[in-house]
């Protein structure tokens, strides 16, 4: 069976989230801890220097007092305080039992010296009868007049002699010491406290402007195209570690900025061979093309083998010439080249682009749904149909017949100005190793088609680069029996 802990075992302790508040918190308790060692060894080191001097002040005063209260002096006082400091105890018990207690007790001022006799509780007479009379000494506390050190003798007719001498004084020391103390330390506290904070902050400053400078580079697009880098941190001392830190960031700006530059180059050289590479194909493409249809036309009877061939020549060129032109196309849109930015009207270009779609794919169920009033966006109207005429021919060509395909064109609540267009398919949906790099180049599914009768895997990449031209977005979700394809457009305010 599962047992879980008592809580308080579980229990964790919470450590402040911030460097900078670790720091400083660790700071003021290390700090406390220090203080509170140095205040414990200071006052227990008085409290036994000064009690040891008590001591040694009840052994030299001897048992005088005590012995003397034995008889009174001629004014009925207990004792013979001459020479005896205020507050001093003496006591004596004679065969067993209390025979005089009594505390000198006056000013400091000689003359008023007195004593007063003092009734003892039964605790603590106990407590005195309790105390050996070798001489040593011990506490007593009596209750009404606080702590003493005392000590007993054994005196000439049986009788035990006890004297005390009170620790009021050493109490009130120590207490002084205390006191000092605690407003020092808290002082000490609130100083580094403060200048602690100062001192972290400053020192963590740089650590700062590397964090700044990381959640710059961490929102710059850099993915693809050509990236600006934030400039450098500013030098720091490179032998503390913020400094090398600060350093290391700035050597490793420097790396990512040179492989940005190389890959942007290799993209630039990939992007103008692309472009030059379709240009030159697009002339012999179009004469074997010609060349094809000519010879195929030709009125004199050819082998059924023959005539297949220059078929096939033919349709495969086109093919090849559609493949070129998408190509370019991408070439041109990765280069940034400006589109045409005419007003189109969405509803009227989705309607077309469906009614092509319909002739071209009966056996699917097409469903429009498109608002009553024009939606207008600004953009390239070719390109945009293009991309629409993708997402159509996809529905198309990856569902099989009789699936349905919903097509929905309406514009999003205020305050938002987009324009979507939804396109739905209840087919198989997009296989889970292609979503990932779904609008990517020549990113297609194999689902037993051979290359050369299924697509080229541009379209995808196309209408994706085209909405992205026109500051727009396509996303994509799919699972089996349900695939949706959101292009969502920047619209014209009607
Ligand atoms: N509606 C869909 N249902 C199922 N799979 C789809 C759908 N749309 C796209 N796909 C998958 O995504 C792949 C990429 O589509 P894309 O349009 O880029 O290329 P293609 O259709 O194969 O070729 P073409 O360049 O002729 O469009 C397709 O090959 C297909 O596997
Ligand atoms: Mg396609």
């Amino acid at each position: 069976m599962k047992r879980s802990l008592p809580r308080s075992r579980t229990r964790r302790i919470r450590l402040p989230r911030s460097l900078r508040a670790r720091l400083i918190s660790g700071l003021l308790v290390l700090l406390a801890l220090a203080c509170a060692t140095v205040g414990i060894a200071t006052t227990v080191a008085l409290h036994g220097f000064l009690v040891s001097k008590v001591d040694q002040q009840l052994v030299q005063s001897g048992v005088r007092y005590a012995q003397s209260l034995e008889h009174p002096d001629a004014g009925g006082l207990p004792g013979d305080t001459r020479a005896q400091s205020v507050g001093t105890f003496g006591a004596r018990l004679a065969d067993g039992r209390l025979a005089q207690a009594a505390i000198v007790d006056g000013d400091a001022d000689d003359a008023d010296v007195g004593a007063d006799a003092v009734t003892l509780s039964a605790a603590e007479l106990a407590a005195i009868k309790a105390l050996p009379t070798d001489g040593s000494v011990h506490d007593l506390d009596l209750h009404e007049d606080g702590y003493y050190r005392v000590r007993a003798v054994a005196g000439r007719d049986q009788d035990i002699l006890i004297t005390g001498m009170p620790l009021e004084g050493v109490e009130g020391a120590v207490h002084r010491l205390e006191m000092v103390e605690l407003t020092v330390f808290a002082i000490a506290l609130a100083v580094t406290g403060v200048a602690g904070a100062l001192w972290v902050r400053l020192s963590l400053r740089p650590l700062d402007r590397v964090a700044a400078t990381a959640v710059r580079v961490t929102e710059l697009p850099l993915e693809s195209g050509a990236v600006a880098l934030p400039p450098r941190l500013p030098d720091s001392d490179p032998d503390t570690e913020v400094g090398q830190v600060g350093t290391a960031f700035n050597r490793m700006l420097g790396h990512v900025e040179t492989a940005l530059a190389s890959r942007h180059s290799s993209e630039e050289r990939l992007r103008s061979f692309a472009a030059d590479a379709g240009h030159e194909l697009r002339t012999p493409l179009a004469a074997i093309r010609g060349h094809a249809e000519l010879a195929r036309l030709h009125p004199q009877p050819q082998a059924p083998e023959v005539a297949r061939a220059l078929t096939r020549i033919q349709a495969e060129s086109v093919r090849m010439g559609a493949i070129v032109d998408d190509l370019l196309l991408l070439a041109r849109l990765d280069a940034g080249r400006p589109l045409a930015r005419e007003e189109v009207d969405l509803t009227l270009l989705v309607l077309d682009a469906v009614s092509d779609a319909q002739v071209a794919g009966p056996g699917q169920h097409w469903v429009l749904d498109l608002p009553e009033t024009p939606v207008l966006v600004t953009g390239d109207k070719d390109r945009l149909h293009q991309a629409v005429a993708n997402l159509l021919s996809n529905a198309r060509l990856h569902t099989p017949a009789g699936s349905t395909v919903r097509v929905c064109l309406s514009r999003l609540p205020q305050p938002l100005h987009l324009v979507r267009l939804v396109v739905a398919d209840d087919g198989p949906g997009i296989p889970e190793s292609l979503r990932s790099t779904l609008f990517e180049r020549f990113t297609r599914g194999g689902g037993g088609r051979s290359r050369t009768d299924g697509g080229s895997g541009l379209g995808l990449a196309i209408a994706h680069a085209v909405v992205t031209a026109h500051q727009g977005e396509l996303t994509v979700r799919s699972r089996p029996g349900r695939t949706e394809f959101r292009l969502d457009l920047p619209c014209v305010d009607p």
